[in-house]
C-alpha cells in the first residue's frame, strides 16, 4: 500500500477501534471529558501527528502558580525530595556502557521468545533462528520506543506540574522529577540508538494521552495523566522487563530507572490524595474518575504493538487478526497484569475507583488488581522487590 493510503487506513482503523473509548465518554454523559479528549484524539488517531510530523508543537493553557510564602508544610512530600536529592545518578559514568550487545542473541535474548505475541502461531514457528533473534530485537526496540516518547512527555508534564502545583514542598520534589526524566530521555535514547539500532514512531494511543494531559488546564489531570496511569504502567513495565532480559546493560538501566520512577509514582499519590479528598465537588471529582477511565482505556490499547505489526506482520494477517492474537496470549496477558497491578490500586487510593466507575473497568478486565499494593516505600531495595 502507498504511505498515504496506509496513512488514512490506519486513520480510519483508529477511529473504528476507538469507538468504544468515545461511546463511553458519550454514556458517562460527561461532555467536557468528551470535549478535553477530541482534540486530541483527532491529534493523535485521525492525523496521527505523533507518526507523521517530526515535531509536533502544542499549546498550553494552564496558570503557573507562585507562591510567596514559601511555607514548607508538607513533610511528607519533603520527605520525598530529600530521597530524590540523594539518589542521583549520571548517566553516562554510572551505566556500563561499554557492555557489548548482541541484541539478536539466541544464548542470551534480550527479550524471551515467550513474550512475543505470536510464539504459539505457527507463522512465528516457521522462522529459522535468525529470524526470531530479529523479531525478538524488534519488539524490545518497539516497547523501548515507546518508553522513550513516555519520558519526553514526562520531562514536559514535570516541569509543568513544578510550575502549577500549589505547594512548594511539591514544587521542590517537581525540580528533581525535571532532572530525572532529562535523564530518562538520555539513557533510553541512547540505548536505542547504539545498542538496538532502531527507533519506532510513537503509538497513536499514547500520543493521544500524553497530548490530553499536556493541553488540559487543569493541573492536577496533569498529575493524574502522567504521574498515577503513565508512570504507574511504565514502573510494572520496566520491572517485568528488568526480570525477564538477560542483556546485562538493559537490566543495569532498567534497575537505575525504577528507582526513579518509583518516587515520581508516590509523587502523584501524595499531591492527589488530600486534593481529592477536600478539594473537589462530587461533579468534578466524576469527571476525574471519567477521564481517568479513557486514559486506561487508551493505554491499554498501546500495548497491541501496532507499528511492530505492521512492519513484521501485516502481510500475514489482518489487524483485527492481530489484536485478538495479541489480547489471548498469555505473556501479553501476564505483561499488562504487571502494568495495571500498580495503577488500579492507585485510582483507589486517590478516590477515583467508586461505584460509578468500577462497572466500566470490570468490563475492560482491569478491576481486579484494586487489592493489590498500591504504592512501594522508598527505599531503593523495596522499590525494586515491588517493581
Ligand atoms: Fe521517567
Ligand atoms: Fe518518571
Amino acid at each position: 500500500m502507498k504511505p498515504l493510503l496506509r496513512n488514512f487506513a490506519g486513520s480510519m482503523q483508529n477511529l473504528a477501534e476507538s469507538g468504544p473509548l468515545l461511546r463511553d465518554a458519550v454514556q458517562s454523559r460527561n461532555l467536557r471529558v468528551l470535549a478535553s479528549m477530541l482534540g486530541p484524539a483527532f491529534r493523535g488517531l485521525f492525523q496521527q501527528r505523533g507518526r507523521n510530523e517530526e515535531s509536533t508543537p502544542m499549546r498550553l493553557g494552564y496558570s503557573a502558580q507562585f507562591d510567596w510564602r514559601y511555607r514548607r508544610d508538607q513533610p511528607e512530600m519533603a520527605r520525598l525530595y530529600e530521597a530524590a536529592k540523594a539518589s542521583q545518578w549520571n548517566a553516562s559514568t554510572d551505566l556500563a556502557w561499554s557492555t557489548s550487545v548482541d541484541p539478536e542473541s539466541a544464548d542470551r535474548p534480550i527479550i524471551p521468545d515467550a513474550i512475543v505475541p505470536l510464539v504459539d502461531h505457527p507463522a512465528y514457528q516457521r522462522l529459522t533462528p535468525v529470524e526470531k533473534g530479529r523479531q525478538r530485537r524488534a519488539l524490545m526496540a518497539w516497547m523501548l520506543s515507546q518508553f522513550l516518547h513516555g519520558e519526553q512527555g514526562a520531562l514536559f508534564a514535570a516541569a509543568q506540574v513544578t510550575s502549577a502545583v500549589p505547594w512548594l514542598d511539591a514544587k521542590l520534589f517537581g525540580s528533581t522529577q525535571v532532572v530525572d526524566e532529562g535523564r530518562h530521555v538520555e539513557v533510553f535514547h541512547r540505548y536505542l540508538t547504539t545498542k538496538l539500532e532502531k527507533l519506532y514512531d510513537i503509538n497513536d494511543n499514547l500520543y493521544v494521552v500524553i497530548d490530553a494531559l499536556m493541553t488540559d488546564a487543569r493541573w492536577d489531570l496533569k498529575f493524574l495523566g502522567m504521574q498515577i496511569m503513565i508512570e504507574g504502567l511504565a514502573l510494572g513495565a520496566f520491572g517485568f522487563l528488568r526480570a525477564a532480559t538477560q542483556e546485562p546493560l538493559l537490566k543495569q538501566l532498567l534497575t537505575a530507572v525504577i528507582t526513579d520512577e518509583a518516587r515520581h509514582v508516590h509523587y502523584g499519590v501524595l499531591a492527589l490524595q488530600k486534593f481529592y479528598a477536600t478539594a473537589l465537588s462530587p461533579r468534578e471529582r466524576a469527571e476525574r474518575e471519567d477521564w481517568a477511565f479513557e486514559v486506561a482505556y487508551l493505554l491499554r490499547n498501546r500495548f497491541l504493538a501496532h507499528e511492530f505489526y505492521e512492519e513484521h506482520w501485516a502481510h500475514e494477517m489482518t489487524r483485527p487478526q492481530w489484536d485478538q492474537l495479541v489480547l489471548a496470549s498469555g505473556m501479553m496477558s501476564l505483561f499488562r497484569r504487571t502494568m495495571f497491578r500498580r495503577i488500579i490500586p492507585n485510582l483507589k487510593r486517590i478516590g477515583l475507583l467508586s461505584g460509578r466507575v468500577r462497572a466500566r473497568y470490570a468490563r475492560i478486565g482491569l478491576l481486579e488488581y484494586e487489592h493489590l499494593r498500591a504504592a512501594p516505600d522508598l527505599t531503593a531495595q523495596d522499590l525494586l522487590d515491588d517493581a
